[in-house]
C-alpha cells in the first residue's frame, strides 16, 4: 500500500494524503537556519543548534502526534480549512504534499478555492519563506479570512521544555506593521531575535496564545480564527506566538499570492536597540525586502532548485532499475547532506536536545557526503579533530553551535579514534589534497595544544595500540559502534544510563570489530603515510596491522563466522557456544570489508552464515537468535525487547557492510537484494507496515523475531545514509575514489546488460559506461579512456575540467 509515488523528473516525492502512517518529513535549510517540516506543516524551525537556538516551538511525543508546526487557516464562509489539511483538518476536495530537495509544497482545495503553500530557506537569508498563493476557481466572488500561526520558543529548547516557573514570565514581543517581532531575553544576554511578517497590510494580528486559542482550545479550533477576528493582543510573559490575520477578496478566477518570512537576526551588543529598549529592526526589514513579492520569492526559490541540480550531479547513474537510480541519483544523497548537516541531533525522533554531532557518527557521514561539498567536509574534519583528546581518545559527541566536546553521554568507546582516520583517508582520496595533514589542530579545543592532523591521525591510530587486551584484540572500552554492547557497564539500577556507567573500569572485554577497522583504517592510515613520505611511519603501522591480523585469526574466528567479542571475563560474545546471540553482523562485515579470509574461504564461509542466520525480508538482523532476557554482562543490549534495536533488530547502518562484503566476494546478485530489502524506494509498496518515509533510510527497521516484523523507526538521521551511498556507488556501481585515482571495479548484478555512471572527480567528469558483456557483473577485462585502451583499472586524475569518456567490458 502506497500513499503516494515518486516524481524522478521533479525530484520529487508527492504525499497524496495528510494521513500518512507516521509524519513524513522534509528538511529546508542552508546551513545556519534550518526547518523541519511534515506533510500536514507540523515541524519548527532553528538557527544552527535545535537545542540552544530553537526559534518555533514543537511538542514531540504530542497527543495527537505532530500538532504543532507553520500554519495557515483559511475561513470561507462557514466553512474553516488549512491547505495542509491541519490544523483545520477539514477534509479537503484535494490535498497534496510536495517534498523536493530544499523545499515543500502543499496544495489543499474545498469548495472551489485553491491554496497552495511552497516552503523553503533560501541560500542568502537566515529566514523561511512561505508563498501562500489563493486562487478563486468558483463563479463567485470569495472573500477570505486568512490567519497565519506560529508558535515561539523561548531559545533554549530544553528550558523551553521544563523551565515554567521562569518561562512563563519572560515572553516578550514587538509589533510593527504587518511585522512580529519575537524578543524575549533580547534586553539581557541575547543577541538575536526573530520576526514573522507578511507582505501585505494586516487587518489584526496577535502574539498572545492563550487569548489568540482560547485556554481551554486545541490548535484546531482557535477562538480568533472561529470568531472571524484578530485581539491585536501584544503577549507579555506565557507563550507568545505570531499570528497574522488578513482578509482576501477574489473575484471568480482571481488568484493572488502573499509572501510570508519567517526570520532570525543576529545583531552586534553595541547595535542591538534603537533607543529605549525598542529593538533594531534594520537587518530584518532588509532580508523582508528581498522577498517583497512572489517573483522575488520564486526567484529564490530557484536558486534553490539549481543548487541542489548542481550538488547531485557530482555522482548519477543509470541503471536498468529505477528505484535503484532514483536512490543514488536522488535520495540516498540528500539524505546524506541532512545527516551531515544534523548528525543525530534534529528530526522526528532525535528531540533536538538530546544528541549533538557525535564524533563516530559525524565522521562515518562524511563517507557518503565528501563528493558533494568537499569544503564542508574538510571544516568538518577539523572541528571534530579539535574535540580529541591528546591520547587519542574522544569525547563522544559535542555541541554543533559551541564545537565543544561533552561527556554527556560518557567517554572511552575504542571505536571511536579510527573513523577520524576513515574521514580523512576518504577525504584525501576524494581531493587529493594532502595539505589537510599539515593543518595545525587542538587537542580538547585547547588552543595552547596543538599538533598537526596527521598527527591527530597517529594519535588515532595508536589509541588502538595502547589499549590492547588478553587476546591481543583492542579494548572495546565503553562500547564500540553498537553503543548497546556495554561490556565493561554493570547495571541493575534503573536510575543510571548503561552509557555513563563504567563500574568495570579495568575490564579488559575486547573487540573483535574495532580489530577488523583498526586492519581496514590501519591500512589506509599507512598509505596516508606514504603520501607523506614518510615510509618509517607506514612500515611501523603495516607491521602492526600485521600482527592485529595474526589476533583475529588465532582469537577472532569461530568456525563459520567472526566473534563478536570476549566480554570482561574473558568469555566470547558472538559464538555458537553462547546460548543466545551466537553471531553478530558487524564484525562479518567488518573483518571481510578489512580483507580477512577473502583467500582463504572464511570470507565466503562467513556470508553464508550471515545469510543464513541474519538475513530476513526486511533486511540483515544484528543478532541472532536475539536476547529474551536481560544479561546484565552485556549492558543496554539485552534490555530491548527481542527485534528490536541492537536487539536483533535490523540497524540498516551495518547492513551495507555486509553489501560492500558480498561484492568484496563477487555475489552482485546478492549485494543488489540486501541493498533492496531495507532500501526505501524499493519497500515503498509496504509503506502501511515500514510507516517512515518511502524516501529516505530509516536507523531500525523490526527484526525477523520482533512482534511486527518490517516495521521502521527513526528514518533520516542514521549512518545508513552515508553508508548505503558508499555501499551502491563505489562497490556496486564500483566507481570510487582511490589516493591515486578514480577506481572502476562494479560489482552489479548478472542480467544488467549494461550501466552508466557519470562523476566529477578532481576538477574533471568521467561519463562512464560499464558494458557486462560476460553476464558475471565483475572483474573489469578492458577500460578505454578517450578512445585509447588503459591497463588495470584506474582512471587517471586529468583534473583539467573537461569531460573524459569511459567504456568499461567486465
Ligand atoms: C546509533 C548511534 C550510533 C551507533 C548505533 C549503534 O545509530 O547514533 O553512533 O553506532 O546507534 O549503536
Ligand atoms: C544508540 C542506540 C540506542 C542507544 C543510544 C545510547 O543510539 O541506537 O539504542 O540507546 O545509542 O546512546
Amino acid at each position: 500500500m502506497k500513499f503516494g509515488y515518486f516524481d524522478d523528473k521533479k525530484r520529487e516525492y508527492v504525499i497524496s494524503t495528510p494521513q500518512t502512517p507516521y509524519p513524513w518529513i522534509n528538511y529546508l535549510g542552508n546551513g545556519a537556519f534550518f526547518s523541519i517540516i511534515s506533510n500536514t506543516s507540523g515541524g519548527y524551525s532553528f538557527y544552527r543548534d535545535a537545542r540552544l537556538r530553537r526559534i518555533t516551538r514543537y511538542r514531540y511525543n504530542n497527543i495527537p502526534l505532530d500538532s504543532n508546526g507553520k500554519y495557515f487557516y483559511i475561513r470561507d464562509e462557514q466553512t474553516l480549512w488549512s491547505p495542509s489539511w491541519k490544523p483545520a483538518k477539514t477534509e479537503l476536495d484535494k490535498y497534496e504534499c510536495r517534498h523536493g530537495l530544499g523545499y515543500s509544497t502543499f496544495l489543499g482545495e474545498k469548495n472551489l478555492c485553491r491554496a497552495q503553500v511552497t516552503c523553503f530557506v533560501p541560500d542568502e537569508a537566515n529566514a523561511e519563506i512561505q508563498l501562500l498563493t489563493l486562487e478563486n476557481l468558483s463563479q463567485k466572488t470569495k472573500k477570505l479570512k486568512i490567519h497565519s500561526f506560529v508558535e515561539w520558543c523561548l531559545w533554549n529548547a530544553l528550558e523551553d521544555n521544563t523551565n515554567f516557573q521562569r518561562n512563563f514570565s519572560t515572553g516578550q514581543v514587538e509589533i510593527e506593521g504587518s511585522t512580529l517581532y519575537h524578543k524575549t531575553e533580547f534586553r539581557e544576554r541575547r543577541n538575536h531575535y526573530a520576526f514573522y511578517h507578511v507582505n501585505t497590510p494586516i487587518k489584526g494580528y496577535d502574539t498572545d496564545r492563550e487569548k489568540f486559542l482560547g485556554l481551554y482550545n486545541g490548535i484546531e479550533a482557535p477562538d480568533a480564527v472561529m470568531n472571524g477576528t484578530a485581539y491585536n493582543t501584544e503577549a507579555h510573559g506565557w507563550s507568545p506566538i505570531a499570528s497574522h490575520f488578513i482578509e482576501v477578496d477574489l473575484k471568480p478566477g482571481e488568484k493572488k499570492q502573499l509572501v510570508f518570512v519567517l526570520g532570525y537576526v543576529e545583531l552586534p551588543d553595541k547595535d542591538k536597540f534603537f533607543g529605549n529598549q525598542i529593538i533594531n529592526k534594520t537587518p530584518a526589514k532588509e532580508i523582508i525586502s528581498r522577498y517583497d513579492t512572489a517573483d522575488k520569492a520564486l526567484a529564490s526559490l530557484q536558486l534553490v532548485v539549481n543548487k541542489w541540480e548542481k550538488l547531485l550531479g557530482g555522482y548519477q547513474t543509470s541503471t536498468p532499475d529505477e528505484k535503484f537510480n532514483r536512490m543514488v541519483n536522488i535520495w540516498n544523497q540528500y539524505q546524506c547532506v541532512v545527516t551531515y548537516y544534523f548528525s543525530r541531533s534534529a528530526s522526528y525522533f532525535e528531540s533536538g536536545i538530546g544528541r549533538g554531532m557525535g564524533f563516530r557518527d559525524s565522521n562515518q557521514d562524511l563517507l557518503g557526503f565528501m563528493h558533494i561539498m568537499p569544503q564542508l567536509a574538510k571544516q568538518r574534519i577539523i572541528d571534530i579533530a579539535s574535540t580529541q583528546f591528546e591520547d587519542g581518545g574522544a569525547y563522544h559527541q559535542y555541541q554543533p553551535l559551541t564545537k565543544r566536546g561533552n561527556s554527556d553521554v560518557g567517554g572511552n568507546f575504542n571505536d571511536d579514534p579510527l573513523w577520524l582516520i576513515a574521514a580523512v583517508s576518504a577525504y584525501i582520496r576524494e581531493t587529493g589534497d594532502t595539505d589537510i595533514l599539515a593543518e595545525s589542530v587542538p587537542f580538547d579545543n585547547n588552543e595552547n595544544n596543538k599538533a598537526s592532523l596527521f598527527e591527530h591521525l597517529k594519535r588515532s591510530f595508536d589509541h588502538v595500540i595502547n589499549n590492547l587486551g588478553p587476546h591481543k584484540l583492542p579494548l572495546i572500552g565503553r562500547a564500540d559502534w553498537n553503543d548497546c554492547l556495554n561490556l565493561n557497564c554493570f547495571s541493575n539500577n534503573p536510575d543510571e544510563s548503561f552509557q555513563i556507567t563504567e563500574n568495570k573500569s579495568g575490564g579488559a572485554a575486547e573487540s573483535v570489530f574495532i580489530a577488523g577497522m583498526f586492519i581496514k583504517y590501519g591500512r589506509e592510515y599507512a598509505e596516508v603515510c606514504n603520501l607523506m613520505k614518510n615510509p618509517g611511519e607506514a612500515k611501523r603501522a603495516v607491521r602492526y596491522v600485521e600482527e592485529m591480523v595474526a589476533s583475529v585469526d588465532q582469537h577472532g574466528w569461530d568456525g563459520e563466522w567472526f566473534l563478536r567479542a570476549y566480554d570482561y571475563f574473558g568469555e566470547k560474545v558472538g559464538s555458537h557456544t553462547c546460548e543466545e546471540s551466537k553471531i553478530f553482523i558487524e564484525p562479518q562485515g567488518f573483518c571481510i570489508m578489512a580483507g580477512i579470509g577473502l583467500d582463504d574461504g572464511r570470507a565466503t564461509k562467513t556470508l553464508e552464515s550471515v545469510n543464513k542466520y541474519l538475513a530476513c525480508d526486511h533486511g540483515i538482523v544484528l543478532n541472532y537468535p536475539a536476547f529474551t532476557k536481560y544479561y546484565i554482562q552485556y549492558g543496554e543490549i539485552s534490555s530491548y525487547p527481542q527485534g528490536y534495536k541492537e536487539n536483533a533488530g535490523v540497524f540498516s547502518h551495518n547492513n551495507p557492510w555486509v553489501i560492500i562484503a558480498e561484492t568484496l566476494v563477487g555475489n552482485g546478485d546478492r549485494a543488489y537484494d540486501y541493498f533492496s530489502r531495507i532500501s526505501p524506494a524499493h519497500t515503498e509498496d509496504k509503506s502501511e507496515l515500514r510507516k517512515m518515509e518511502p524516501y529516505v533510510f530509516a536507523q531500525m527497521i523490526a527484526g525477523k523475531e520482533a512482534y511486527k516484523p518490517g516495521e521502521a523507526k527513526n528514518s533520516w538521521l542514521t549512518g545508513a545514509a552515508a553508508w548505503t551511498f558508499v555501499a551502491a556507488s563505489q562497490y556496486i556501481l564500483g566507481v570510487r575514489p582511490g589516493f591515486y585515482g578514480l577506481e572502476v571495479d562494479p560489482c552489479i548484478p548478472k542480467q544488467w546488460k549494461e550501466i552508466s555512471v557519470t562523476r566529477k572527480y578532481r576538477n574533471a567528469v568521467y561519463e562512464i559506461k560499464i558494458m557486462n558483456g560476460s553476464g558475471k557483473g565483475k572483474g573489469v577485462k578492458e577500460m578505454i579512456v578517450d578512445g585509447a585502451k588503459v591497463t588495470g583499472n584506474v582512471l587517471p586524475v586529468f583534473s583539467d575540467g573537461k569531460t573524459h569518456k569511459v567504456e568499461v567490458a567486465i
